[in-house]
């Protein structure tokens, strides 16, 4: 694909933070973007209205639980529907939780691995035929905590490098027409629903080469690079944290 050729990609979890900066930057490059959404409905509506605004029809929604086993099959007829076509699939939807060893529910677990691992599985899949109609891209969005395992969070881990595993056979599977890649940040913005303290940030940070904390634009930046200007690259996992991957 070249920075001429895509047309439409789906982003899933796209209406806030990192999503939303990643739709709002595809979209800048002359991208028609499908924003997926689950529970925020006012944040994806919103977004599309000003991307419609600066371009008109070049936006779209589609809501669903990405846990609920039909909906990734709907949600990519939904993006191809959307434009007529799909060129790329951003699998940024995720939730975030800690798990401690010996508190850790069934229903946990099934979240983590089902938002993490087993929905993008479904996308791609789902993907495969018209992506490789349109020789399309995917980028999926891991964690370096895949590689260095964050106390307390066994599960998120395990999924986002089973997710790291995946990218890498779905590129095989997928080739010649579908590049799959990854990203992987360090820190970009700290979770919503964790309370981290001032310590626990400053240690991530003294941790961190470049020592401070990422920006949305860098990983969407880096989104942009893999979906439209990286013809040649298939497979790959990209950090984008900072340098925090070197430090031991
Ligand atoms: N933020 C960071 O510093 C950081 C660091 C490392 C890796 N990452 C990765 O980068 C990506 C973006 O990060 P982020 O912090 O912006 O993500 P986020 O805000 O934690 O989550 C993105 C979206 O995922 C959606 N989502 C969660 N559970 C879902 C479900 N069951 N079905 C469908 N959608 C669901 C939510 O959509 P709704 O709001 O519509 O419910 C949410 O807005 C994630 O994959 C994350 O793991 C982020």
């Amino acid at each position: 694909m070249t920075t001429t050729s895509p047309k439409s990609v789906l982003i899933t979890g796209g209406a806030a933070r990192v999503g939303a900066m990643i739709a709002r930057t595809l979209h800048a490059s002359g991208v028609n973007v499908i924003i997926h959404y689950r529970s925020s409905a006012a944040a994806a509506n919103s977004l599309i209205e000003d991307l419609n605004a600066i371009r008109p029809h070049s936006a779209a929604v589609v809501q669903g639980d990405l846990t609920d086993s039909q909906t990734p099959t709907g949600v990519i007829a939904a993006a191809v529907d959307a434009f007529g076509e799909l060129h790329g699939l951003v699998n940024n939807a995720s939730s975030f939780y800690p798990t401690p060893v010996g508190s850790t529910s069934v229903e946990q677990f099934d979240d983590l691995i089902g938002t993490n691992f087993k929905a993008p599985y479904f996308l791609m899949q789902a993907a495969a035929t018209p992506l490789r109609e349109s020789r399309g891209s995917i980028v999926n969005l891991t964690d370096i905590y895949a590689q260095r395992p964050l106390a307390d969070h066994p599960v998120y881990c395990a999924a986002k490098a089973a997710l790291v595993s995946l990218t890498r056979s779905m590129a095989r599977e997928l080739a010649p027409d579908v590049r799959v890649n990854a990203i992987s940040p360090g820190a970009i913005l700290w979770p919503e629903n964790e309370s981290d303290d001032d310590a626990t940030r400053n240690s991530i940070l003294d941790r961190t080469p470049l020592q401070r904390i990422g920006d949305p634009s860098d990983i969407a930046n880096t989104a942009r690079f893999l979906m439209l200007d990286a013809p040649f690259v298939t497979g790959q996992i990209i950090a984008v944290d900072g340098g925090r991957s070197v430090v031991p």
